[in-house]
């Protein structure tokens, strides 16, 4: 089968369109003929060697890719899936070495749920990971229909996802982007918006006086990103908090890793795209052999909606 492998840590030229062989599903595991597999931040870590410590345990070549989209090829025993079942799921390359970006991929049974109707693979990819990211944020911070919420990031697709799921929860949410994203981010359901840069937090407090409830921080800005918080206020980060707590704000690590078996959240997820309430946003679609210039266009920042590679 072809994936998209590497063999050694560098710039988006050590990828390649790599022969490997097809995968066995094992006990409650499912084999995926994947026709999509997006690409997303964590995929360049993966690539460039900054996580290459945990990889380094594992056999070469890596593929990498956290979600993915395909229908059911084999089923392992005691798996409750049917070969040509469309599924949509996470995979955890950092714990297996191999992810999502080939033509088969073996994952766990309830890392996958069905693809609502009329959802083409490509939308379907870009949910699983991203939408469960989002999800775990907000349970973690456990915020009450009527409090606050600000997203930093808000564009990107955990930004998006964080938007959509806390005006679902009842959240007043305040999405804090470019000037130019505001009338996409209004259209997610943001009812406040504030845009980027450094007096954002400033800007944040003149909508909410004693502070926001809540902060999901898809741009990774950190520590300075808490003043916008009321004190005791939540704190979702999504890379390592490198800050110090302060004011009583609990400060909350997401890891998706903790959702990839968390099936019901991911239906959840699938249910509220078949009715509506979630938005699949693709920007552009890729062959395999194009996936490093996916990953420098991801990079580069600006894009909005994700990039998928097509196998
Ligand atoms: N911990 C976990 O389990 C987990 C899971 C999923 C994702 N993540 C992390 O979550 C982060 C977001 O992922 P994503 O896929 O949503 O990325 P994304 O789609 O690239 O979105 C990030 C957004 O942040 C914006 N941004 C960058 N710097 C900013 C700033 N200073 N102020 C305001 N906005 C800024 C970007 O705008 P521009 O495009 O204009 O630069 C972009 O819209 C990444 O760091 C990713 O690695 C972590």
């Amino acid at each position: 089968m072809k994936a998209v492998a590497f063999s050694r840590f560098g710039g988006p030229d050590v990828l390649e369109v790599a022969e490997l062989p097809v995968p066995e599903p094992g006990p409650s595991q499912v084999r995926v003929r994947v026709s999509a597999a997006t690409v997303n931040p964590t995929d360049i870590g993966m690539r460039s060697g900054a996580r290459s410590s945990a990889l380094e345990q594992m056999p070469k070549p890596y593929v990498a890719g956290m979600e993915l989209a395909g229908s059911v090829d084999a089923v392992g025993p005691g798996a409750p899936w049917q070969v040509g079942n469309r599924v949509l799921g996470i995979a955890l390359p950092m714990q297996t070495g191999r992810g999502a970006q080939s033509e088969y991929t073996v994952v766990p049974s309830d890392s996958v749920v069905r693809i609502p109707d009329g959802v083409s693979f490509e939308q379907a990819a870009t949910l699983p990971m991203n939408g469960l990211t989002a999800r775990r944020a907000l349970d973690l911070m456990r915020l009450s229909a009527g409090q606050t919420l600000a997203v930093t990031g808000a564009a990107g697709a955990v930004g998006g996802y964080a938007i959509q799921l806390g005006v679902a929860d009842g959240l007043r949410v305040i999405a804090i982007s470019a000037s130019e994203d505001e009338s996409l981010l209004r259209k997610l359901g943001a009812q406040e918006f504030v845009p980027r840069g450094a007096d954002f937090a400033a800007a944040v407090q003149k909508l909410v006086p004693a502070g926001v409830d809540g902060l999901i921080d898809a741009a990774v800005i950190g520590a300075p990103a808490m003043a916008a918080i009321r004190d005791g206020g939540h704190f979702a980060c999504v890379r390592a908090f490198e800050g110090k707590p302060e004011r009583g704000i609990h400060v909350h690590q997401v890891r998706v890793s903790d959702y990839a078996h968390n099936q019901a959240a991911l239906q959840q997820l699938a249910d509220m795209v078949a009715d509506g309430r979630l938005t699949l946003r693709v920007a552009e679609t890729f062959p395999p052999s194009q996936a490093g210039e996916a990953q420098q266009k991801l990079h580069a920042g600006g894009v909005r909606g994700r990039l998928v590679i097509v196998f």
